[in-house]
């Protein structure tokens, strides 16, 4: 498959719902290197988990996850009056485990990378490369509680860790304790 800026919007159609430019361009350009790096030939094949999540496909749990926050966004606002910057926290949530693309590998291992540097870290080297600023850093390094000692400093970082922490543990309490086959 070759790997092309169109090949990932294809993957991940909510990055159309950016509305900045800038901000939709340097997402998808991420996505784009991640996987130029990788070596994956499908974007689609790559796992959320090694050893764990029953093979549940990485794409398939980031667009839950982005589906999740908007919800989450959306009732706070529509609720308490909070407001939530979309376009950041669609950007953060499209992002937030984009190196996994890089830590496991199409043979089933876990890759050199996943052995040296915790989750999130390669993704906010990539964020700060392509210019992101630190708040939307932290609000992909904080999702992850065990490889992060900082604490979300924004509702977006606190959207985006819950609603992928909440959408982790459903789909294990449904597939992995209750035994319900994936649909
Ligand atoms: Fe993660
Ligand atoms: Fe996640």
């Amino acid at each position: 498959m070759e790997k092309s800026v169109d090949a990932v919007r294809a993957v991940l159609p909510e990055i159309a719902d950016i509305s900045d430019p800038q901000l939709r361009a340097k997402v998808e350009n991420i996505w784009l290197q991640v996987w130029k790096e990788s070596e994956w030939d499908n974007l689609a094949d790559v796992p959320k988990n090694v050893g764990k999540d029953n093979g549940i496909k990485l794409l398939v749990h980031v667009r839950s996850v982005i589906r999740i926050s908007m919800a989450m966004a959306d009732s706070i606002a529509h609720f308490h009056g909070v407001k939530v910057d979309q376009d950041r926290l669609l950007a953060a949530t499209i992002l937030h485990d984009v190196d996994k693309v890089l830590l496991y590998a199409p043979n089933g291992s876990k890759s050199p990378m996943y052995k040296a540097l915790p989750h999130t870290l390669y993704t906010a080297h990539k964020m700060l490369e392509h210019g992101l600023d630190h708040e939307l850093v932290n609000m992909v390094i904080t999702h992850s509680e065990n490889h992060c000692t900082k604490a979300p400093m924004s509702v977006e970082a606190m959207i985006l860790k819950h609603g992928d922490h909440g959408e982790s543990e459903a789909v294990r309490m449904a597939v992995d304790v209750l035994g319900k086959v994936n649909a």
